[in-house]
């Protein structure tokens, strides 16, 4: 029988600096989440060197918290998993750093993880039984993407954002809106208070024939109706606004999963990244998943945001396949998946 396996997982792409110990893929024995939303809330978004700062100050007892939380000794780590891309340049190589300094002390292999993958296998650890083949869908505050997962360690993008991500554009709706930052949360909220059919905006798609998405019509076109508004004196509804903005970018995301799910032939969609707490989204995907016999999955908050588990067990399905990093892995700020041909 195969030794356990604990990871070390260490995450720091963008603003949350997270370390987690996860015992073969799927058991995360600690998740801690250092989050620096509040510093970054009074500057409306994430400020790229105060992140890299606060990451610095941080990493060292996160890791050593995520350590003891599990009950696990260094030396019964099997290997230490940092995501190297995509994401802010000075954030990731702050994560990176530590990691290769703390797998070479104690004489254990590194693996970087990318970080789109890592969203997608928080699944793994909510659906203990979920193997591939299935479709997910990564909604976040950098990405968009419709992803064929063939195998653990094989993906397909069927479609992706031209310009702004999901999370990005209720991000700046939001703000529009004078609801604050992070968007996503106050869009939702507002939204369970409006109507969705109050105003026709345009959907989040790019064109009708590819599955690409596209969502900076839809947030010029969410500006161009305050601007007239205000202009003709009127108050605005922002709960009506932000339920039919709302309404214009599930309705897309769920057409362009469901589409996939159609031709290749599969019956599961794993949904990820910090858009996937949306209530309509959940709303919508599990309706349309009961009306075509799919299964929509959804893992729990806090493995849907960023967080260290999910790249530790990514991790983990390229370890036991003999995969290694050696110790010129770098940050790559631009990482992506395979796009198909
Ligand atoms: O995955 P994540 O934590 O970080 C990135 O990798 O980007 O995603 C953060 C994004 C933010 O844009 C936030 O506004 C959005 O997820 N978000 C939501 C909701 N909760 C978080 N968007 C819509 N509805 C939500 N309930
Ligand atoms: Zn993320």
């Amino acid at each position: 029988m195969m030794k356990d396996v604990y990871i070390l997982a260490i995450e720091s792409s963008c603003d949350e600096t997270a370390a987690s110990v996860v015992k073969n893929g799927r058991e995360v024995l600690s998740n801690v989440i250092s989050s620096q939303i509040p510093i970054h809330q009074k500057f409306g978004g994430v400020v790229p060197e105060v992140a890299s700062r606060k990451h610095v100050e941080n990493i060292a007892s996160v890791v050593e918290m995520a350590l003891s939380e599990a009950g696990v000794k260094k030396e019964d780590l099997t290997l230490v998993a940092v995501t190297h891309g995509p994401g802010l340049v000075g954030a990731l190589l702050v994560g990176l750093q530590f990691a290769k300094g703390y797998a070479f002390s104690l004489g254990i292999p590194l693996l970087g993880v990318n970080h789109i993958e890592g969203h997608i296998a928080a699944n793994y650890i909510q659906y203990k039984n979920l193997t591939p083949p299935f479709v997910s869908l990564v909604v976040s505050g950098g990405h968009t993407f419709v992803v064929h997962v063939e195998d653990y360690d094989k993906f397909t993008v069927m479609g992706e954002t031209r310009d702004d991500a999901a999370g990005e554009a209720f991000d700046k709706v939001a703000r529009a809106l004078g609801l604050g930052y992070p968007g996503g949360p106050k869009i939702d909220a507002a939204a369970k208070k409006g109507d969705p059919y109050a105003i026709t905006f345009p959907k989040a798609r790019f064109h009708e024939d590819t599955l690409d998405f596209s969502f900076s019509g839809l947030k010029s076109a969410v500006l161009n109706y305050l601007n007239s508004e205000r202009q003709k004196g009127n108050d605005i509804h922002v709960e009506n606004v932000a339920a039919s903005f709302q309404r214009a970018v599930v309705s897309v995301l769920v057409e362009n999963a469901m589409k996939t799910i159609e031709t290749k032939h599969l019956d599961k969609i794993a949904v990820a990244g910090g858009v996937a707490s949306n209530s309509s989204l959940r709303e919508e995907l599990k309706k349309r998943g009961e009306e075509k016999g799919v299964e929509i999955l959804f893992p729990e908050m806090i493995l849907c945001t960023d967080n260290a588990a999910m790249i530790g067990s990514a991790a983990y399905f390229q370890y036991i396949k003999g995969k290694r990093s050696d110790n010129s892995l770098n940050a790559v700020p631009g990482l992506s998946l395979g796009r198909e041909a």
